[in-house]
């Protein structure tokens, strides 16, 4: 059994521990909320021991791997942490809340060899997946176009409402649009060239939409969690290439192509439990995902490849620079 120790309970920790439930030879051996209520539902079910502050886990709990679930603010202390005392550790996104934090985490990890895989968890979200398998094999030609969007509600659940402090939390641009921009860069690498604008009447920190120029394509990514909660969360994207669109809108996922319409289904992951963790999204599919790629890794013994300490660095660096272009 591999003995997972979880750090913060809240959203995206629930969600976390919901899918280590559904994890064949995985057990949550620990868990910290200083909300005692939260630590207590992610334990549901399980035998864990229950820590309030996450910093006693790391210091007394026998854990295998730890997976920090922590507000951004918190990540680069706890994980400095963590990696004196496990080989394997995740990280939600965005790695941390700084270029700098993320340096030292860097600095840490080929120091104490641990090995770390970030949330970014777009990488390993079904249609995303299909996509990236399409772009990769040229199956309908080159990209001639593309547009990514994420847009939400004004995420309200956060501990302390921490995730509208921009200070805490880098506001919409570094937790929101961030997952697209890793995605983007995961398919495409840095562009040429990138025109980045954000703000909306003064309202900072809420939207962004950035035009990223390679060559011979383009591709535009806005993100926004400036609606009303009234508003469903969306995220979609259109690729165009050559010989067909693939298009993630609406539930469905399309191709259009010169023979017509088509929807491609792609087979979901049975799971067992309660698969809703509030938030803005209702669907384990790639949080599940990513972790039984992590558990996996850990299990074995074996590297990571995807969503590594290195990827998340080099998107949160790319996002700051988006958020600090001038024109
Ligand atoms: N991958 C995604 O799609 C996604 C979605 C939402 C959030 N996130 C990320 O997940 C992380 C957590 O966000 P969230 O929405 O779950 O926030 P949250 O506020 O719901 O949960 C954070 C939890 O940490 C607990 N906590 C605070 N200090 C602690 C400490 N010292 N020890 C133990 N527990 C402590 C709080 O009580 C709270 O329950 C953030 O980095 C966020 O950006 C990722």
């Amino acid at each position: 059994m591999l003995r997972v120790g979880l750090i913060g309970c809240g959203f995206m920790g629930s969600m976390h521990a919901n899918c280590y439930k559904n994890i064949a030879g995985v057990e949550i051996a620990a868990v910290a909320d200083i909300r005692s209520e939260k630590a207590a539902e992610c334990a549901k079910d399980t035998n864990a021991k229950i820590y309030g502050d996450g910093k006693d886990l790391i210091a007394e709990a026998d854990v295998d791997v730890i997976d920090i679930c922590l507000p951004t603010f918190l990540h680069t202390e706890f994980a400095l942490l963590a990696m004196d005392k496990v080989k394997y550790l995740f990280i939600e996104k965005p790695v941390s809340l700084t270029a700098e934090e993320g340096q030292a985490l860097l600095r840490k990890s080929a120091e104490t060899g641990c090995l770390v895989q970030i949330g970014q968890v777009i990488r390993f979200w079904d249609e995303y997946v299909e996509l990236a398998k399409t772009v990769e094999a040229g199956t309908y030609g080159k990209v001639m176009h593309a547009s990514f969007r994420r847009i939400s509600p004004r995420p309200e659940w956060g501990w302390k409402n921490w995730l509208l402090d921009p200070t805490l939390s880098g506001g919409a641009g570094q937790d929101l649009h961030i997952h697209d921009v890793d995605y983007v860069l995961s398919l495409f690498g840095e562009p040429q060239k990138y025109y980045s604008v954000r703000n909306s009447r003064g309202e900072k920190n809420s939207y962004v939409n950035t035009l990223m120029a390679y060559d011979g394509f383009a591709v535009g990514v806005e993100g926004t969690w400036g609606l009303p909660t009234s508003h469903p969360f969306e995220a979609t994207f259109r690729v165009t290439f050559e010989h067909a669109v693939l298009e993630n809108a609406g539930g469905k996922f399309m191709r259009y192509d010169k023979d017509g319409a088509h929807e491609i289904v792609i087979e979901k992951a049975a799971l067992a439990g309660d698969a809703y963790a509030g938030g803005n999204v209702s669907d384990l599919g790639g949080y599940y995902n990513e972790l039984v790629y992590f558990c996996d890794k850990a299990a074995k013994g074996e590297p990571i490849e995807k969503a590594t300490l290195a990827d998340g660095v080099s998107s949160l660096t790319f996002l700051l620079k988006e958020l600090a272009f001038e024109g």
